[in-house]
């Protein structure tokens, strides 16, 4: 696959699942000022992708899966976003699946697919939700489940989520999720910032206005006393999942609906249902994401590996 590019006009995002209900809601949960406009944040980050950025997700999802590669594999992308990872899963030779519940996201990661694998019949973009159940059951079962970095806590129902991502991991398969830690007050103090960007253009201005100037003192001072290069967090930003640290600080201060969980209760959540932990990386009681991933206990068959076989009861 090519690392080629042109920008053009993003398109019309496919909809495997029709669901009027799910789109409509996505609308209405937006025009009541209840959710953030994800796609449009992933918009921008496609302006400025390049070839590192590409590398550096790859190399970020190697790391986190513990494999040099995904050829054979099935990948489903559950809230794909701007889709980087759904390319990075791609380039390393899973069959990927994509959806979000977010248009404007669906039509980021077509764009993607256009841009550097176009024609690619491995590779499927699609609208949906995983808090769907009936979509969710279509999906059948993968070998990686992939929802890392801010999906189930923003579909303003985790734990729903987090039962029907259970479902659509093949037995012996991998599920990647990234969970906002919970930090009691402060959490609530988050949510409600996140509330107000997401009201209207004034809340947007106001919490821009005052948490980025924040966000810029806090990380100078931090690095004078660290006595680091006040920069570096800047330009070598990109280290992170290839990421870009405006879309970051965005996706950060708009991401609601916000919900948080204590790692322990994740844990048991998937212990429950069949589930061993492979990797745990946590913020240490500060803010930010969880990442776990969970590897569900079998044996992989060697018949399945389509990604769609029957569907999950
Ligand atoms: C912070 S972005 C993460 C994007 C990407 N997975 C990544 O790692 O960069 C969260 C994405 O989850 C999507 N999302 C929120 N609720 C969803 C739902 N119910 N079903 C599927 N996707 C959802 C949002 O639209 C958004 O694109």
């Amino acid at each position: 696959m090519s690392l080629s590019s042109s920008s053009a006009t993003l398109p019309e995002p496919a909809r495997a699942s029709p669901n009027e209900h799910e789109t409509t809601d996505h609308a209405r949960q937006l025009g009541r000022g209840e959710r953030f406009r994800f796609g449009e944040n992933w918009r921008r980050f496609l302006d400025v992708l390049d070839d590192d950025r590409i590398r550096e997700a790859e190399r970020s999802l190697r790391e986190l899966l513990a494999v040099n590669d995904l050829s054979g594999r099935s990948f489903l992308d559950v809230g794909c976003g701007s889709g980087l990872f759904s390319l990075a899963a791609r380039r390393l030779g899973a069959r990927v699946r994509s959806f979000d519940f977010d248009p404007a996201s669906v039509a980021c990661t077509a764009e993607l697919r256009r841009r550097y694998a176009t024609d690619d019949d491995e590779w499927t973009v699609e609208e949906g939700s995983v808090l769907d159940a009936s979509y969710v059951d279509s999906l059948g079962t993968h070998d990686v489940v992939y929802a890392a970095w801010g999906v189930l806590h923003h579909t303003g129902a985790t734990w729903r989520a987090l039962e029907h991502v259970a479902r659509l991991v093949a037995p012996g398969g991998s599920l990647a999720i990234a969970i906002y830690n919970d930090q009691g007050s402060w959490s609530h103090r988050w949510r409600f910032i996140k509330r107000v960007y997401c009201s209207n253009a004034a809340g947007r201005r106001v919490v821009c206005a005052t948490c980025i100037p924040a966000f810029v003192v806090r990380g100078l001072v931090s690095d004078v006393i660290g006595r680091r290069n006040p920069f570096a967090r800047y330009t070598e930003y990109r280290r992170n999942r290839g990421m870009l640290v405006l879309h970051d600080w965005i996706d950060w201060l708009g991401g609601y609906p916000f919900e948080v969980a204590k790692p322990e209760t994740i844990f048991d959540h998937f212990r429950a249902r069949g589930f061993e932990l492979a990797r745990l990386t946590t913020v240490g009681g500060t803010v930010g994401c969880n990442e776990f991933v969970f590897a569900r206990i079998g044996t992989a068959s060697p018949a399945r590996g389509q990604g769609a076989d029957a569907p999950i009861s």
